[in-house]
């Protein structure tokens, strides 16, 4: 079963990183020295999906830009002895092909998803969101096209979250535990409040999904008042008697959707990288003692010689 396509939700307002995301689009974020869509497509070529459709708005210029060969940026570069500085990009121009649709409205992912179906035909095909940026040896889309050969059906990463967290997400009923990773969901709960979630699993940004799932976008446009998201459309899917599944996603998930997130998934990056590593350990070690760079009224003047 090939699985060539995935599509990415990029054309949310990023209200959570407003002023900043005023001019410059929340997927392009840095996380080190990367966008974070870049993280995203590359999680997906790594998975061998290298047909990627980037829903994105008139407001997000710098996503497709940024994917663009800039040759006068290159000679530049060159001139300046950083030859390499654009490698990573240049690889991923060069083994995914880009296809970006407008949404003209941010009428919700599930809306979002639908633009792409002209780009789907009858197959599996990936979303992710860049919102969040898994990091796994096996990368999360590969894990998840591993269940869907197996079972033939759709399937969601989903991760453990602390009950207090549970109403930032999607959050899965399990029908049945099929391994102590892999479970047939009974419905996706939107963002419950803590009491009301059917278990502690929530969805993170990542799925496969059948071509059915259009159908089920389809069936809900017609009746749709608000904003459109790709849970309804997951649960009308189940409604309709298909299989869906949740698979307990290996590796680290960072959500990058609130300023916090995204210091954290800078801090768990950085901690993760050999040539910073050692010395955010140290900076952070030191926060509370005089040797920090925070100002500490204790601190001593030393004079020299
Ligand atoms: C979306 C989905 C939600 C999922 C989350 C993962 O919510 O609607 O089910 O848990 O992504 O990041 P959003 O973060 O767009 O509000």
């Amino acid at each position: 079963m090939d699985i060539t396509k995935v599509v990415i939700p990029s054309a949310g307002l990023g209200t959570q990183f407003m002023p900043f995301a005023k001019a410059i689009p929340q997927e392009m974020l840095p996380l080190i020295r990367k966008p974070a869509i870049q993280h995203v497509i590359e999680e997906s070529i790594a998975s061998g999906i290298n047909l990627v459709c980037v829903i994105t708005s008139k407001r997000k210029q710098a996503i497709a830009n940024h994917f663009d060969r800039e040759d006068d940026l290159q000679a530049l570069l060159e001139e300046h002895d950083a030859r390499n500085a654009l490698s990573t990009v240049h690889k991923l121009t060069k083994a995914a092909t880009f296809s970006y649709v407008r949404q003209t409205e941010p009428l919700g992912t599930g809306h979002a998803v639908m633009l792409a179906k002209h780009h789907i035909g009858k197959e599996y095909f990936g979303v992710s969101f860049p919102d969040d940026i898994c990091k796994s040896k096996i990368p999360v889309l590969e894990q998840l096209m591993r269940v869907t050969r197996q079972e033939r059906a759709s399937i969601i990463a989903v991760q453990e979250v602390p009950r207090s967290c549970l109403s930032s997400y999607g959050v899965i009923g399990i029908k049945k535990q099929i391994t102590p990773n892999l479970f047939q969901i009974s419905r996706i709960a939107e963002k419950p409040h803590p009491n009301d979630a059917p278990s502690n699993l929530a969805v993170v940004g990542r799925y496969i999904l059948s071509h059915r799932v259009f159908d089920a976008l389809d069936r809900m446009t017609q009746y749709a008042t608000q904003e459109l998201q790709l849970t309804d459309a997951i649960n009308d899917m189940i409604h309709h008697n298909e299989r869906v599944f949740a698979y307990k996603m290996q590796g680290v998930r960072y959500d990058i959707g609130t300023p916090l997130g995204w210091i954290k998934a800078i801090i768990g990056t950085a901690l993760q990288n050999p040539a910073y590593a050692t010395v955010i350990k140290k900076f952070i070690q030191e926060i509370d003692s005089t040797d920090s760079f925070l100002y500490n009224p204790s601190k001593t003047i030393e004079h020299g010689p």
